[in-house]
């Protein structure tokens, strides 16, 4: 395979799709984001890149809270909405069915597969677009219809991912099993 040097890009390939959501002025407002990761296990936390033009950010900064939400695709319409709309404009608060748990600024989504709500640990800023906020994972609600003995089945999850083509994919087929495959080239 020839390898052809391109322009510099983050490609990620897939990209996961969360809707991220946060309280400005006691109301819910979601983002979807595509640029996220998680870190650590023992103490859980997300990371995510959000553009400093975000109105979820105010929520996020003010009250050091959010939620992290893994949509199925039957949510995909509302994940791609709030990914186009900003609560500068328009009241996104009504468009998922919400519920608060320990945190009181981190408005969960009752109708999705997996969602966490998190504290605002630290918020990196490089000073250019976007502000990289760590999250702190305090609690995670699973729809139990999705669980398959102690962790929630990915099928069953059906989440999706965004890709640069402008399109949502659906997660694929399992290819080999982790921790085990490699061993063959031992
Ligand atoms: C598929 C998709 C992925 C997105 N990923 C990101 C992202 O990773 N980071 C980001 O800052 N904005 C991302 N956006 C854009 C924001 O979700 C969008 O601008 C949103 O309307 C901001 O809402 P707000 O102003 O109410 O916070 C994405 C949008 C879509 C549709």
């Amino acid at each position: 395979m020839s390898l052809k040097k391109i322009k510099v890009h983050p490609y990620l390939i897939p990209k996961p799709v969360a809707i991220i959501g946060a309280n400005i002025e006691e109301k819910a407002n979601f983002l979807t984001i595509a640029d996220l990761c998680t870190t650590g296990y023992k103490i859980p936390r997300f990371v995510i890149s959000s553009g400093k033009g975000h109105y979820t950010n105010k929520g996020i900064l003010e009250n050091k809270e959010f939620s992290v939400t893994i949509p199925s695709s039957t949510l995909v319409k509302e994940a791609d909405y709030v990914g186009i709309k900003s609560g500068k404009k328009v009241d996104k608060s009504k468009i998922f069915d919400i519920f608060y748990g320990e945190l009181k600024y981190a408005p969960l989504i009752k109708n999705a597969p997996i969602t966490h709500s998190c504290e605002l640990v630290e918020n990196v800023d490089f000073g250019d677009t976007h502000y990289l906020f760590i999250g702190e994972i305090k609690e995670t609600y699973v729809n139990e219809k999705v669980m398959e003995g102690r962790i929630p089945d990915i099928k069953k999850v059906d989440a999706f991912s965004y890709y640069y083509d402008n399109n949502y994919y659906s997660v694929g087929n399992v290819i080999a099993q982790a921790y085990k495959v490699g061993k063959e080239l031992e």
